[in-house]
């Protein structure tokens, strides 16, 4: 296992999720772990993330300095490199100018991380301070014209650090350079797969929830539905679901929720109609934050009361992603939404959490489902957030604004599932920004709603791209948007990346 220490970088669980991808796990922790909680975690390799501060700097993250001295290998990378030469005697300075794009190193000296790779070779750096004096024992291994300690090692030790980012895509190497480490210098083996995780976490349940009940949140999305499946392998009968039909959801899902896991999968399922009670209490609420955690608050809450009507519940099952916890803030990194699994959950809640998930990203999920032996239409259902269609209508959430992102939603996922570009786009849905304008139908005026199309291709949501749809596709696309959803008289398509924007509008 392959642990990295979150710094607060941006890029940090690129890093894990680069890990992985090699067949090994890797998992995210956050900097204040100590060098006996890593010898615990049974670490074969340590990296130290990227990060904002500055090693001098007031409130700067540190590290306890032991972990350097375990004799497990550690790679630092830009903060984690300053961090490095920091704590062992190097100096590190601010440099004259901050470095941030693509820049060229040069290897000069070999070593292990970089083993038969070029000696020019293009970087991503993102820095403000710079390592100026290597500590004691350690070489130099490459320099950039920039920088003049681009990369240190000290083989005797296993510490290694670069002072560029390979863990971004436009280092060229980068991916060679973290296999290196991985293997060449930790020594791990790449026998990570699904099938050993689906043993693992089945044990797990199982020691966890001995003969309790389990209760399971059953939205109908990939996330709740693999856990649901997973569980339910688990421990079988022991697992009830719980469907909450909160009124948010896309048109037909709550009819295609009952009839896939309670006639196909043989699950108990129970449905409750919450949607008045939803609309109650999002009504003239428009902050987006306040509506997300009223409607994660407003879930749990349903769940606790009906919960209480079944007997001896003591767990409570939820499809949790990596993603989720990163996004609402670990310990170091910034809050950027706060997710409905995670940042929603009142305090006073009695159930103990099972979150199998959380350590997974969105596309191992997928992995997982069909390792489990899920049908494709479950697996392979694009993402749908938790307060599902309550963040697409912006700002107030009101019946009929609802009905119109129902409506589109429906049509351009029967237009997108005809033009067969269902799996080339990772998610695709409507906004309806509270935006009126004039337009002109059957020669008359309208003053109507604009509705906007978000259309993304992304690996695990925490990048995206803006998907490229075929004109005639979006034109098709369009005209039946403005035909058959009332109060439409605009389309907009959003073409804008993740970052600087969300996939949500919300
Ligand atoms: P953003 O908008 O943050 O979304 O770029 C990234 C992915 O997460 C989904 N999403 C959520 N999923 N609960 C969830 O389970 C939530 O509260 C939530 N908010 C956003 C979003 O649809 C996209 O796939």
């Amino acid at each position: 296992k392959i642990v990295v220490l979150d710094f607060g970088s941006q890029y940090n669980q690129l890093i894990t999720r680069r890990i992985r991808e090699f067949g090994v796990y890797s998992e995210l922790h956050p900097h204040t772990v100590t060098a006996a909680d890593i010898q615990e975690m049974n670490a074969t390799g340590i990296i130290f993330s990227g990060g904002p501060n500055s090693v001098y700097g007031e409130n700067a993250f540190s590290v306890d300095p032991d972990i350097l001295s375990l004799g497990i290998p550690v790679l630092g990378i830009c903060y984690g490199m300053q961090l490095m030469a920091h704590h062992l005697g190097g100096t590190v300075e601010k440099a004259h100018r901050r470095e941030y794009g693509k820049a060229d190193i040069t290897v000069v000296k070999e070593s292990e991380l970089f083993k038969d790779l070029p000696v020019e070779q293009t970087v991503w750096m993102s820095h403000g301070d710079h390592v100026t004096k290597a500590p004691e024992g350690f070489d130099i291994i490459a320099t950039s014209p920039s920088c003049d300690i681009a990369a240190i090692a000290n083989k005797e030790r296993g510490l290694f650090a670069v002072q560029f980012h390979p863990e971004v895509r436009h280092s060229v190497y980068g991916n060679e350079i973290i296999r290196q480490f991985v293997f060449d210098i930790c020594g791990a083996k790449g026998d990570w797969s699904m099938e050993s995780f689906i043993e693992l976490e089945i044990e797990k349940i199982r020691e966890q929830v001995g003969n309790k009940q389990v209760l399971c949140a059953l939205s109908g999305g990939v996330d709740s539905s693999v856990v649901a499946v997973l569980i339910h392998k688990a421990i079988g009968d022991q697992l009830t679901c719980m469907f909450v039909d909160h009124g948010l959801l896309r048109k037909g899902e709550a009819e295609s929720v009952m009839k896939t896991f309670a006639d196909g999968f043989h699950m108990k399922v129970i449905k409750i109609d919450a949607r008045d009670r939803f609309m109650a209490k999002l009504s003239g609420i428009s902050d987006p934050e306040a509506k997300r955690k009223i409607i994660g608050n407003e879930f749990i809450y349903v769940f606790d009361e009906e919960a209480a009507k079944l007997t001896d519940m003591d767990f409570l099952a939820q499809g949790t992603l990596y993603t989720d916890i990163i996004e609402s803030g670990t310990a170091t990194a910034q809050t950027i939404k706060s997710h409905h699994n995670v940042g929603g959950l009142p305090e006073d809640m009695k159930f103990t959490l099972i979150e199998p998930l959380n350590t997974l990203f969105k596309d191992e999920v997928r992995a997982l489902g069909t390792e489990l032996g899920m049908p494709d239409e479950i697996v392979w259902r694009q993402p749908f957030p938790g307060p599902g269609l309550g963040i697409r209508v912006l700002g107030e959430v009101t019946e009929e604004k609802l009905e119109i992102v129902r409506e589109s939603d429906a049509i351009l996922r029967d237009e997108i599932k005809k033009a067969g570009l269902e799996r080339d786009i990772w998610q695709y849905f409507t906004v309806l920004p509270d935006i009126r304008s004039v337009g002109v139908m059957g020669d008359a005026r309208t003053y109507d709603y604009a509705i906007g199309i978000r259309a993304v291709t992304s690996i695990d949501g925490m990048t995206s791209d803006w998907a490229r749809i075929p004109w005639d596709i979006l034109e098709k696309i369009s005209v039946r948007l403005v035909n058959e959803v009332p109060h439409i008289n605009r389309v907009l398509y959003d073409v804008t990346s993740k970052p600087p924007s969300t996939i949500e509008w919300e």
